[in-house]
């Protein structure tokens, strides 16, 4: 087994829906990870053991997922120095998801959290490969890849969309 370089943590498991999403993405790009639960406010040593020993364990990054009052990926960032990546989670008693998106956002100047889009976990993995990225020519051969696969998709919609509805379409027919 591979050293994993990306630690995805979650405070609940009631999170594992959004942050598997993270999982899967790193699975694409074969990027070792590890995945668990850590609750800042149910686990605090745990949180506090994870943190410190992070960098020691060979990970580079870390992807922080929680909802409501969201302390897990600002309180990792408090403790390591390795860069945390925060998904905001819309919980079930969530407040439109508002209080997780600005637990996680508004940190002190001094402690950055990179904080996602709310439950767009899909985007911390990525990020957190680009990071990786910067260091590792096949990763970011795997980037471009995936960036080409996202134009095709857009490609192919603008012909669907061209070919079944009767819209005028100046643009590409220019
Ligand atoms: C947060 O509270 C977790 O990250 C989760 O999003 C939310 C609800 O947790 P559970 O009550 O489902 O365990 O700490």
């Amino acid at each position: 087994m591979k050293t994993p370089e990306v630690g995805i943590v979650m405070g609940s498991e009631s999170d594992l829906g959004v942050m598997e999403t993270a999982a899967n993405m790193l699975q694409q790009f074969e990027v070792p990870f590890e995945l668990t639960i850590v609750s800042a406010h149910r686990t605090p040593q745990r949180l506090y053991d994870y943190a410190q020993t992070s960098r020691k364990r060979g990970l580079k990054v870390i992807i922080a997922g929680a909802g409501g009052a969201a302390h897990l990926p600002g309180m990792l960032a408090a403790i390591t120095t390795l860069p945390v990546i925060g998904v905001p989670i819309k919980s079930s008693n969530s407040i439109d998801g508002w209080d997780s998106v600005l637990s996680i956002l508004q940190m002190p100047a001094g402690v950055p959290v990179a904080t996602v889009a709310l439950n767009n976990a899909q985007n911390a993995a990525l990020l957190s490969v680009q990071i990786l990225a910067t260091h590792n020519k096949d990763l970011a051969q795997k980037l471009d890849d995936y960036k080409r696969t996202l134009t095709q998709k857009v490609t192919e919609s603008i012909e669907r969309v061209q070919t079944n509805y009767s819209f005028p379409n100046h643009f590409d027919e220019r």
